[in-house]
This record gives C-alpha cells, structure tokens and sequence, in this order.
C-alpha cells in the first residue's frame, strides 16, 4: 500500500482503540446526564491524581472552548492577556477569548520559538499604566508544547509564575500538546503546572488519541468561579457527558496520555535527526514535541508532494524561505516517516 505521508496536523489521524473501546463500554445502560455520572467523577479524581493535588476539571469537546472558557474566568472583560503573537488563541481561535470573556484584550508579544519571557512582557507592561484609560494587566497565557514544537521548562514556566503573581496577574497554560511536553521533559505533571504557578489550563487530549475532549483545569479549585455557568452558557456542557469523560477516562488511564505522546516525540525525533542530515535542509527551531519545522530546498518539497507527501508550508517571516511544518500523530506509521527520509534524500 502506498505511503500517506500526513504530516499535516497531529488530528489528521483517528483515536486510540482505548478510547475507542472506553466509549463503546460508556454505551451501556443510563446515568445521570450533564456531567452527574461516575466516568465523570472518575476524570475529575484522575486528573487530582496525575496533578497531585484536588483540581476543578470541566470537560468540554474543543480546545478552543476550554482556552475560551479558562480565559473568561481568569480575566474580566476590560483585562489584558499577553500571550506569544504565534499563540493559538491569538491566531487560530477566531476571537473566542475576546468573545467569551466580553471584550478582554490579547496583547501579542514576540519571542524566540515561540515562547512568551518575563523580559517580553515586562517591556509592555509601561503601556497599561494609564489607570482606567488602559486595559488592565490581568493573565499571561503560554502554549505547552508551543506552536512551533518547543517546550517551556519548569524552570521557565517558574519564572512566568513569578512575574504574573508578583504583578498581580494570573497564569495560564493552553495544554492542547501538554503531554507531549510532560514526555519530552520526563518531569511531572505537577512541576510543570501548579507548582510553578500555573494557576488553570486546558489540558488537550483530541490531538494525542481523543476523538474530541478536553479539560479546563483550576488548580486552585475556588478559583474557578462560574466556569461552569459559562461551559453551559457557551454549549460545551453535554447531556451525554459521559462519552466526553469516557475519552478522558481512558487516556488518563494506564498511562495511556504519556504512551502516545511519547510515539508522536520518538517519531518526530527520527524525521528531525534524518532530516537534519540531507544537505540542504535546515531545521528552523528545537524539535523538543511532535512538531518539525524544517526549511527544507524548493525542488525536494516538490519532490516529496509528488510522492504523496503532505505538509503545511508554515508562515515565514516576510521575504523568508519557506517553512515546512510536519507533525507527527501517535498512530502515524514509522515507515511514513522512513519513506519521507528517503525521498527528501532524492
Ligand atoms: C496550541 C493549540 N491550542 C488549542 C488547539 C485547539 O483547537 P480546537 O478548538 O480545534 O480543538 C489547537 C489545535 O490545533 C492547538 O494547536
């Protein structure tokens, strides 16, 4: 059979069987609706487990939901968010942070591989100084694993914890890719979270073997406010929730969540080093997830369209090179990615 050679998007490829399996057994007999089940209860009690410590989690389907949401409840509408200019909720959200939280302001900030500094928001802060005449500082929101494939280490997240805290500001984490960082820096879930001052975040499972589920999480459950008024309000709370914990259930169970994220990095790993080899290809940034962005020559990306390859061409900088964007999904065949190494050679 001919090679598909997807590296489009890591949810280009289906669910785990264990999710799978999870919803077919979630299928029999009735329970309560609207959340009031045991799969339910079940998610809320693992994700305390995983976080070592008791957290508030709303399952919704969409990460751009649970972003949205998390959002809303952190910031008040004549708020400012900073976040990376790259950052999900800046460009690919449609404006659902500034909707669900009735006007908050996103601030879009540089910085190398994608990554916010205290140094970068520090610089913008002399600009919301004007009392009730500007938007008033209100939440840091970082992406883990960020846009562009890299991690921010426990030490970093720390030190953006820090800043938010010691200006009065919240921290939040949009955690589409969130195991694939826990895997790349074998730390816990807790040392790259609450305990470094991530205050909530969503915590992303569609894209590493979900069909559709995410959570909102507060690490701090009095904080969460009425997020579950807005989960309502914004539709995200299903009268079969079951089948969205169901997918959660299972990805938390047996470690299945740190398994998948740990093929996707390894497959990734095995195309940047190939890659990284071919005269001609330069990788554009550290590969520390399940994404590669490589610029790679014109007539070898032709070359490699014309086997059946795909991939994105990722935004470059005005005037830049190319950029090919190729993700790695935990169900993306490994002879994929060899066959990919071979035709980029010629
Ligand atoms: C960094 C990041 N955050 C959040 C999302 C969630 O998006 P969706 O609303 O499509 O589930 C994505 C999906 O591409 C993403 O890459």
């Amino acid at each position: 059979m001919k090679s598909a050679m997807n590296f489009t998007s890591d949810n280009c490829y289906g669910a785990a069987p264990q999710i799978l399996a999870a919803l077919a057994a979630a299928n029999q007999g009735a329970v309560t609706s609207y959340g009031e089940d045991p799969v339910t209860a079940r998610v809320a009690a693992s994700l305390s487990r995983i976080f070592e410590r008791e957290v508030a989690a709303f399952p919704v389907v969409t990460g751009t939901a649970a972003n949205a949401l998390a959002l809303a409840t952190l910031c008040p509408p004549h708020g400012a968010i900073f976040c990376h200019e790259k950052a999900h909720i800046a460009v690919d959200e449609c404006g659902a942070a500034e909707f669900f939280s009735h006007g908050a302001k996103l601030v879009l900030l540089a910085g190398e591989h994608a990554k916010l500094t205290p140094q970068a928001i520090a610089a913008a802060l002399p600009g919301f100084q004007g009392g009730v005449h500007s938007v008033k500082p209100s939440v840091i929101s970082i992406t883990q694993a960020t846009e562009l494939g890299t991690v921010y280490t426990p030490g970093e997240v720390r030190a953006l914890g820090d800043f938010a805290h010691g200006h009065g500001m919240t921290l939040h984490m949009d955690g589409a890719r969130f195991a694939n960082a826990v895997a790349y820096l074998g730390c816990s879930a807790a040392e790259l979270t609450w305990k470094a001052g991530i205050d909530a975040m969503s915590f992303g499972a569609t894209k590493n073997g979900a069909l559709g589920a995410e959570a909102v999480v507060f690490f701090d459950k009095s904080t969460a406010g009425d997020l579950e008024y807005r989960r309502k309000r914004g539709g995200h709370l299903l009268s079969k929730m079951r089948f969205i914990s169901a997918q959660l259930d299972a990805y938390l169970t047996n470690g299945l969540w740190l398994a998948n994220a740990r093929a996707s990095n390894a497959l990734a790993q095995r195309l940047a080093n190939g890659l990284a080899k071919i005269a001609g290809v330069e990788l554009a940034h550290p590969v520390q997830a399940n994404a590669v962005f490589a610029h790679l020559p014109d007539a070898m990306a032709a070359r490699l369209r014309d086997a059946g390859a795909q991939f994105y061409d990722w935004s470059p900088p005005a005037g830049g090179r190319a950029l090919a964007r190729l993700v790695c999904s935990f169900a993306t065949p490994q002879a994929d990615v060899e066959r990919f190494l071979e035709v980029a050679k010629g």
